[in-house]
């Protein structure tokens, strides 16, 4: 049975892409973001598609679910570029894992064998191997772990072309729209609106990101266990000779290359709530494990430092699927894999919702794991 409408709360990458989807195949749906879409995590991101450099120790679940997302990409990414007519910078050039000093190679070869024991397509790569690929890494590195097939995007086009393709496809964005709190009646579901009428809808989806638990009107069991997380991020300007070609990433910090020059070099994981000043010992932080590994980047300009509050859920695995209340459909706690998993959370929460039946690729993704604790 075909839904006839959604509400989707949150224009970060998860609610528009699930917008998105679902507008190709001719649903009606209404998109409501507080702000401007796009405008807080998906914003400040790398754009990462980074299954195996990005997966922590012991998250073979999620690793799975990122290495799905991974593999429908490049189709995801011509498909937007074609209803959007926005290039979104795809790279496939992989991600490099790298070692700055002893402890932090013993420390990646625990991984590596931990990864190559799972069948991740990684490679160990001695110094020289490692200079060969990125002249311009430390001379000091020790080694690094290659996983040729993790990709990236760039965040920013991925969320204009999203934008525009909902436009295109006839959906309804509405910015700079406070939502009040959700009321059920009947079958259908509203979202009201601050000096609005409400929007009302067979399903609303709950995309807001780090703001989803302060809904108000969502029953209690329902209720999703996310934080917001701080990252901050800098920009800078590749100028030759300097160039880095591949996604570089190490203990603490990572580079992602953009195809137009810019370097974007990130984050700090901070608990500080919903704070988002940019701080010095935040940059320092960032710079310094920029540094270790890449030490040209203290000469590049820097184009400018940004704040994001990821969802983080109480287990830092995404929450995805239909709420106790199947009026109801939840898309947050993506924490720091938003991005790589917009692809496989817009598929499969489109098939969803215009099922009704729950995606087995979710499963153990579902809010219900929440359902019965204590919020
Ligand atoms: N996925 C990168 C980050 O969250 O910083």
């Amino acid at each position: 049975m075909k839904n006839l409408s959604t509400v989707v709360i949150g224009g970060g990458i998860i609610g528009l892409s699930i917008a998105w989807r679902l507008v190709r195949e001719g649903h009606q749906v209404t998109v409501v973001e507080k702000g401007k879409v796009g405008a807080e995590a998906s914003r400040v991101a790398a754009g990462m598609l980074a299954a195996s450099a990005e997966v922590g120790f012991e998250e073979l679940e999620l690793y799975h679910l990122c290495r799905e997302s991974l593999r429908i990409w490049p189709e995801f990414a011509r498909e937007l570029e074609s209803d959007s007519g926005i290039q979104v910078d795809y790279r496939s050039n992989g991600t490099l894992i790298v070692a700055h000093d002893a402890d932090a190679a013993t420390a990646l070869k625990r991984g590596f064998d931990f990864q190559k024991e799972n069948h991740y397509p990684v490679e160990w790569l001695s110094r020289e191997e490692t200079l060969d690929l990125e002249p311009f890494l430390s001379p000091r590195i020790v080694a690094s772990v290659f996983a040729s097939e993790d990709h990236a995007v760039d965040n920013r086009l991925v969320l204009k072309g999203l934008q525009r393709a909902i436009s295109n496809l006839g959906g309804q964005i509405i910015e700079e729209a406070e939502v009040l709190g959700i009321v059920f009646s009947g079958d259908m579901v509203d979202v009201q609106i601050e000096g609005r009428p409400p929007v009302t809808a067979n399903v609303a989806v709950i995309a807001a990101g780090a703001w989803s638990r302060q809904i108000a009107g969502i029953p209690t069991p329902d209720v999703p266990p996310v934080r917001p997380v701080k990252g901050q991020i800098l920009e800078l300007k590749m100028d030759r000779p300097f160039e880095l070609n591949h996604v570089v990433r190490g203990r603490k910090a990572y580079l992602v290359p953009r195809s137009d020059g810019r370097l974007i070099v990130g984050a700090t994981s901070e608990e500080m709530g919903f704070d988002k000043r940019m701080t010095a010992g935040g940059v320092f932080s960032v710079l310094e494990g920029a540094w270790e590994m890449v030490p040209g980047i203290l000469d590049l300009e820097l184009l400018g430092i940004d704040v994001g509050l990821r969802p983080g859920s109480r287990d830092h695995q995404p929450i995805v699927g239909y709420c106790m209340d199947r009026r109801l459909y939840m898309a947050t706690g993506h924490y720091r894999h938003g991005v790589i998993l917009s692809a496989v959370t817009a598929l499969e929460s489109a098939k969803s919702i215009l099922s009704g039946k729950d995606s087995p690729v979710f499963g153990q993704f579902s809010p219900k794991r929440f359902a019965r604790h204590e919020i």
